[in-house]
């Protein structure tokens, strides 16, 4: 695994955006797996700017999302898929329909999740795979659990990251309690791997996730096994591995 260490959430968004940009220059036909939530937003500004600049171009790209929240629609503000075409999709050359998030109006959980396996599939496989994590360690919406899921599934969103997320919501009550998600397996299959994190708050689930035990009760975890990961992470949320002096 490769780590750089940020002064703040601007210099790792800088870096972050560097090394998406450096895989649609070096392969323009790339296969992007995206994030959402607050971590990502100063990357994906960076990539419009390069867009605008003239330095990298969407044409070829295709971007498969995480997640996204069962009972909203691409309409609602709250949604990842409205998320991704206001930070990124509607700033950019990409042609919509290569862009995936899964359809969270889709009532039949089996159904959107087998087709959003079919989607992956189909498109030969990840190249790079865009992470934040929550504070409870999990990626995509892989809560703490007893195994390490594989394919798309339909999640019961813990009260932990429900709470974390409620900030985005005018009413806590509005939080969608259900999600669907990659899994763990869809996340490994990505053939490079970039996790974001910034601030104090992250500081306990870097560390576990990637100076701890492997365990699927720490889903970010399992990114040890992993051949190709970039962390890329503000001195804030490597305070605990600093203080450990385990970097
Ligand atoms: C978003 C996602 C989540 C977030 C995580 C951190 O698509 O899959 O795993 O990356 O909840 O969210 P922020 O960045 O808001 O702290």
């Amino acid at each position: 695994m490769r780590i750089y260490q940020t002064e703040n959430y601007q210099q790792m968004s800088k870096k972050a955006a560097n090394i998406i940009a450096a895989q649609i220059i070096s392969n323009p036909e790339s296969i992007l797996g995206l994030a959402t939530g607050s971590t990502p937003i100063g990357t994906y500004k960076n990539l419009v700017k390069k867009y605008q600049d003239g330095d990298i171009d969407f044409k070829g790209i295709t971007s498969i999302n995480l997640d996204e929240y069962v009972g909203l629609s691409k309409d609602d503000d709250q949604s990842y898929r409205y998320f991704m075409n206001d930070n990124l999709f509607n700033h950019v050359n990409i042609d919509i329909n290569n862009t995936y998030v899964p359809d969270g109006t889709q009532k039949d959980a089996e159904l959107e999740c087998k087709k959003y396996d079919e989607i992956i599939k189909k498109s030969g496989g990840i190249d790079l795979q865009l992470l934040g994590i929550g504070q409870n360690s999990h990626i995509g919406f892989n809560e703490p659990d007893s195994v390490f899921t594989f394919g798309t599934h339909c999640v019961d969103l813990t009260e932990n990251t429900i709470n974390a997320n409620a900030r985005f919501f005018d009413d806590i009550n509005k939080v969608p309690k259900k999600a669907y998600s990659m899994g763990i397996g869809n996340i490994f299959s990505a053939k490079k791997i970039l996790l974001v994190a910034s601030g104090e708050n992250k500081a306990q689930a870097v560390y576990d996730s990637f100076f701890s035990a492997i365990t699927p009760n720490v889903p970010a975890s399992i990114l040890q096994l992993h051949s190709d990961v970039i962390l890329v992470a503000d001195k804030d949320a490597l305070k605990i591995v600093n203080d450990k002096g385990l970097i």
